[in-house]
Protein backbone atom coordinates (compact mmCIF):
# COMPACT_ATOMS: atom_id res chain seq x y z
CA UNK A 1 0.00 0.00 0.00
CA UNK A 2 1.21 3.45 -0.51
CA UNK A 3 0.73 6.81 1.98
CA UNK A 4 -2.69 7.60 3.70
CA UNK A 5 -2.01 11.22 2.38
CA UNK A 6 -3.00 10.23 -1.47
CA UNK A 7 -6.42 11.15 -2.42
CA UNK A 8 -8.13 7.50 -3.50
CA UNK A 9 -7.93 8.00 -7.13
CA UNK A 10 -4.39 8.79 -6.92
CA UNK A 11 -3.64 6.28 -5.01
CA UNK A 12 -5.29 3.57 -7.11
CA UNK A 13 -3.94 4.80 -10.15
CA UNK A 14 -0.78 4.24 -8.86
CA UNK A 15 -1.63 0.61 -8.15
CA UNK A 16 -2.62 0.75 -11.85
CA UNK A 17 -6.21 1.21 -11.69
CA UNK A 18 -8.05 3.79 -14.05
CA UNK A 19 -11.38 5.67 -12.29
CA UNK A 20 -14.06 4.52 -13.65
CA UNK A 21 -15.33 7.60 -16.05
CA UNK A 22 -12.06 6.85 -17.73
CA UNK A 23 -12.69 6.77 -21.92
CA UNK A 24 -9.64 5.14 -22.74
CA UNK A 25 -9.66 1.13 -25.38
CA UNK A 26 -7.20 -1.60 -24.53
CA UNK A 27 -4.57 0.01 -26.58
CA UNK A 28 -4.83 3.32 -24.85
CA UNK A 29 -4.48 1.43 -21.99
CA UNK A 30 -1.44 -0.34 -22.69
CA UNK A 31 0.24 2.89 -23.07
CA UNK A 32 -1.28 4.52 -20.19
CA UNK A 33 0.49 1.39 -17.92
CA UNK A 34 3.92 1.73 -19.99
CA UNK A 35 3.91 5.74 -18.75
CA UNK A 36 3.06 4.36 -15.62
CA UNK A 37 6.18 1.89 -15.58
CA UNK A 38 8.43 4.48 -16.86
CA UNK A 39 7.56 7.22 -14.63
CA UNK A 40 7.89 4.71 -11.41
CA UNK A 41 11.07 3.34 -12.62
CA UNK A 42 12.71 6.85 -12.61
CA UNK A 43 10.83 7.85 -9.44
CA UNK A 44 12.73 5.05 -7.89
CA UNK A 45 15.65 6.05 -9.15
CA UNK A 46 15.53 9.01 -8.27
CA UNK A 47 14.98 7.44 -4.62
CA UNK A 48 12.08 9.49 -4.06
CA UNK A 49 9.74 8.86 -1.11
CA UNK A 50 6.98 6.17 -1.24
CA UNK A 51 4.26 9.02 -2.20
CA UNK A 52 5.95 10.99 -4.51
CA UNK A 53 6.80 7.75 -6.36
CA UNK A 54 3.18 7.08 -6.13
CA UNK A 55 2.28 10.04 -7.55
CA UNK A 56 4.40 9.99 -10.12
CA UNK A 57 3.36 6.74 -11.41
CA UNK A 58 -0.39 7.53 -11.48
CA UNK A 59 0.57 10.77 -12.98
CA UNK A 60 1.55 8.59 -15.93
CA UNK A 61 -2.07 6.26 -15.59
CA UNK A 62 -3.89 8.95 -15.30
CA UNK A 63 -2.48 11.70 -18.41
CA UNK A 64 -5.02 10.21 -20.51
CA UNK A 65 -7.60 9.18 -18.71
CA UNK A 66 -10.34 10.95 -20.91
CA UNK A 67 -8.14 10.90 -24.42
CA UNK A 68 -11.24 8.63 -26.51
CA UNK A 69 -13.83 10.64 -24.99
CA UNK A 70 -15.52 12.79 -27.53
CA UNK A 71 -14.29 16.34 -28.10
CA UNK A 72 -17.14 18.25 -28.06
CA UNK A 73 -18.22 16.77 -25.11
CA UNK A 74 -14.33 17.27 -23.59
CA UNK A 75 -14.90 21.08 -24.75
CA UNK A 76 -17.98 21.89 -22.54
CA UNK A 77 -16.04 20.32 -19.30
CA UNK A 78 -12.50 22.08 -19.68
CA UNK A 79 -12.27 26.08 -18.10
CA UNK A 80 -13.07 28.93 -20.40
CA UNK A 81 -9.34 29.16 -20.78
CA UNK A 82 -8.94 26.05 -22.69
CA UNK A 83 -12.05 26.59 -24.99
CA UNK A 84 -10.00 27.42 -28.03
CA UNK A 85 -7.51 24.41 -27.78
CA UNK A 86 -7.90 22.56 -30.88
CA UNK A 87 -9.83 18.71 -30.15
CA UNK A 88 -6.70 16.42 -30.37
CA UNK A 89 -5.38 18.68 -27.49
CA UNK A 90 -8.33 19.05 -24.55
CA UNK A 91 -8.15 15.81 -23.26
CA UNK A 92 -5.46 16.84 -20.84
CA UNK A 93 -6.92 19.84 -19.30
CA UNK A 94 -10.36 17.97 -19.66
CA UNK A 95 -8.99 14.81 -17.36
CA UNK A 96 -7.00 17.49 -14.87
CA UNK A 97 -10.50 19.24 -14.75
CA UNK A 98 -12.74 15.92 -14.05
CA UNK A 99 -9.60 15.00 -11.11
CA UNK A 100 -10.04 18.36 -9.82
CA UNK A 101 -13.96 18.30 -9.01
CA UNK A 102 -13.50 14.25 -8.21
CA UNK A 103 -11.63 16.55 -5.04
CA UNK A 104 -7.81 15.71 -6.03
CA UNK A 105 -5.78 19.30 -5.01
CA UNK A 106 -2.18 17.93 -5.62
CA UNK A 107 -1.35 21.07 -8.00
CA UNK A 108 1.40 19.13 -9.47
CA UNK A 109 -0.52 16.53 -10.42
CA UNK A 110 -3.51 18.53 -12.10
CA UNK A 111 -0.64 20.72 -13.60
CA UNK A 112 1.45 18.35 -14.92
CA UNK A 113 -1.92 15.69 -16.75
CA UNK A 114 -3.01 19.31 -17.77
CA UNK A 115 0.03 20.18 -19.78
CA UNK A 116 1.51 16.88 -20.99
CA UNK A 117 0.94 17.44 -24.47
CA UNK A 118 0.91 21.67 -24.66
CA UNK A 119 3.36 22.01 -22.36
CA UNK A 120 3.60 25.10 -19.50
CA UNK A 121 6.73 27.52 -17.83
CA UNK A 122 5.52 25.96 -14.79
CA UNK A 123 6.09 22.48 -15.44
CA UNK A 124 8.55 21.22 -12.78
CA UNK A 125 9.85 17.91 -12.25
CA UNK A 126 6.96 15.88 -12.05
CA UNK A 127 5.41 17.51 -14.87
CA UNK A 128 8.73 17.67 -17.25
CA UNK A 129 8.91 13.71 -16.43
CA UNK A 130 5.35 13.34 -17.76
CA UNK A 131 6.47 15.13 -20.63
CA UNK A 132 8.92 13.40 -21.83
CA UNK A 133 7.60 10.12 -20.65
CA UNK A 134 4.56 10.40 -22.86
CA UNK A 135 7.00 10.91 -25.64
CA UNK A 136 9.84 8.11 -24.58
CA UNK A 137 7.43 5.16 -23.50
CA UNK A 138 8.93 2.56 -25.36
CA UNK A 139 5.03 1.09 -26.69
CA UNK A 140 5.60 3.80 -29.26
CA UNK A 141 7.34 2.70 -33.00
CA UNK A 142 9.53 6.03 -34.06
CA UNK A 143 12.50 7.56 -34.07
CA UNK A 144 13.26 4.12 -32.03
CA UNK A 145 17.27 4.85 -31.72
CA UNK A 146 16.82 7.81 -30.22
CA UNK A 147 14.85 7.78 -28.65
CA UNK A 148 16.12 4.81 -26.50
CA UNK A 149 18.96 7.14 -26.16
CA UNK A 150 16.82 9.76 -24.70
CA UNK A 151 15.63 7.06 -22.69
CA UNK A 152 18.94 6.34 -21.02
CA UNK A 153 19.52 9.49 -20.00
CA UNK A 154 16.37 9.34 -17.77
CA UNK A 155 15.76 10.48 -14.72
CA UNK A 156 19.29 12.24 -14.13
CA UNK A 157 19.08 14.27 -17.36
CA UNK A 158 15.22 15.33 -17.37
CA UNK A 159 15.92 18.97 -18.05
CA UNK A 160 18.14 18.19 -21.23
CA UNK A 161 16.04 15.48 -22.51
CA UNK A 162 12.87 17.90 -22.19
CA UNK A 163 14.94 20.36 -24.41
CA UNK A 164 15.47 17.79 -26.91
CA UNK A 165 12.10 16.32 -27.30
CA UNK A 166 9.94 20.17 -27.00
CA UNK A 167 12.73 21.32 -29.83
CA UNK A 168 12.40 18.30 -32.32
CA UNK A 169 8.08 19.20 -31.55
CA UNK A 170 8.61 22.88 -32.10
CA UNK A 171 10.61 22.29 -35.77
CA UNK A 172 8.10 19.83 -36.46
CA UNK A 173 5.45 22.14 -36.08
CA UNK A 174 7.50 25.00 -38.01
CA UNK A 175 8.13 22.43 -40.46
CA UNK A 176 4.15 21.63 -40.84
CA UNK A 177 3.02 25.23 -40.70
CA UNK A 178 0.89 24.77 -37.82
CA UNK A 179 0.26 26.96 -34.91
CA UNK A 180 2.13 26.63 -31.95
CA UNK A 181 0.41 27.43 -28.54
CA UNK A 182 1.83 30.58 -26.51
CA UNK A 183 2.42 27.76 -23.52
CA UNK A 184 4.21 25.90 -25.50
CA UNK A 185 6.73 28.52 -26.78
CA UNK A 186 6.90 29.87 -23.14
CA UNK A 187 7.77 26.49 -22.23
CA UNK A 188 10.50 25.95 -24.02
CA UNK A 189 11.90 29.93 -23.27
CA UNK A 190 12.20 28.52 -19.51
CA UNK A 191 14.08 25.47 -20.62
CA UNK A 192 16.05 26.66 -23.43
CA UNK A 193 17.35 29.77 -20.23
CA UNK A 194 18.66 27.36 -18.16
CA UNK A 195 20.91 26.09 -20.59
CA UNK A 196 24.17 26.68 -18.95
FE1 LIG B 1 -2.27 12.73 -24.22
FE1 LIG C 1 -0.19 9.86 -23.69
Amino acid sequence: MTGTGLHPIVAAAAEGDLPEWSVAGSERRGHVRRVSALMGEWAAALALCPDDQARWRATGLLHDALREEEPDTLRLHVPPVFQDLPDSLLHGPAAAERLRLEGVDDGEVLQAVAFHTVGHPSLGHLGRAMYAADFLEPGRDLLNEWRASLRGRMPGQVDGVVREVLGARLRHRVDRGTVIRPETVAFWNVVAGERR
